[in-house]
């Protein structure tokens, strides 16, 4: 289902300001190359990234599922001089393109990518988050939230992409699984009164979620 009016998408896409020379290429170059290129946050969510990254000016970023790299160098945009984004990726494949794109990047220093499994990674990163961005496996965002909200700062936010999984949540019975359980997750966090959220219908749903 087309959450939003495809009149509507095109509109925004066209007015959305452009990426620049290495992030355009990483759109096309996994859009034309990448069985699974749906995975991609795409143009203006990718903008929509760098924008959250630029107004909260982060020193931590973490980020659960990396692909071929396009988020994570979106969410590098805001950082403070010091600051790190690090970025796992359990796809050993995606993870080594990912790398590539972030070598000819002037970010290059400043990501960290973790090849692995996120539920065993997230213990070992002893940090203090300012941002989070969750956009893995589906059946594991509550594990994510859970494991990643005692390190994520007061006042800090975690982004939570696909939370409206093309519409399915919206049926009143849900038989998918990954739409079952990104129901799950939107009424844990929903409940949950360490934190407030709102969920945006940009592209497939996001959330920005807020520790109170
Ligand atoms: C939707 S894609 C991420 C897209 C990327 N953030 C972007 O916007 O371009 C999800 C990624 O999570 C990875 N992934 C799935 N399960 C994982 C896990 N348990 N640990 C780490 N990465 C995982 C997948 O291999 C895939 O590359």
């Amino acid at each position: 289902m087309n959450i939003i009016n495809p009149l509507a998408e095109r509109y925004i896409e066209q007015l959305t300001s452009v990426h620049d020379a290495l992030l355009k290429q990483i759109l096309e170059e996994t859009n034309a190359n990448h069985p699974h290129s749906h995975m991609l946050s795409g143009a203006v969510q990718g903008h929509f990234l760098k924008m959250i990254s630029k107004m909260i000016h982060p020193v931590k970023v973490l980020e659960i599922g990396t692909f071929t790299g396009f988020s994570a160098l979106c969410l590098a945009e805001g950082l403070q001089t010091h600051g790190e984004v690090h970025t796992i990726e359990v796809r050993e494949d995606d993870a080594a393109t990912a790398q590539k794109n972030f070598n000819i990047s002037v970010h290059k220093d400043l990501i960290k990518l973790h090849v692995g499994d996120a539920k065993k990674i997230i213990p070992t990163l002893l940090q203090e988050w300012d941002l989070i961005f969750i956009d893995a496996d589906k059946t594991s965002y509550i594990e994510y939230y859970e494991l990643t909200l005692p390190l994520l700062k007061e006042n800090g936010f975690i982004l939570a992409d696909n939370v409206l999984f093309h519409g399915q949540v919206f049926n009143e019975n849900i038989s998918g699984k990954n739409a079952k359980a990104i129901h799950e997750f939107n009424l844990h966090v929903a409940q949950d009164d360490r934190t407030e959220q709102v969920i945006l219908s940009v592209r497939d749903g996001i959330s920005i979620i807020r520790k109170v």
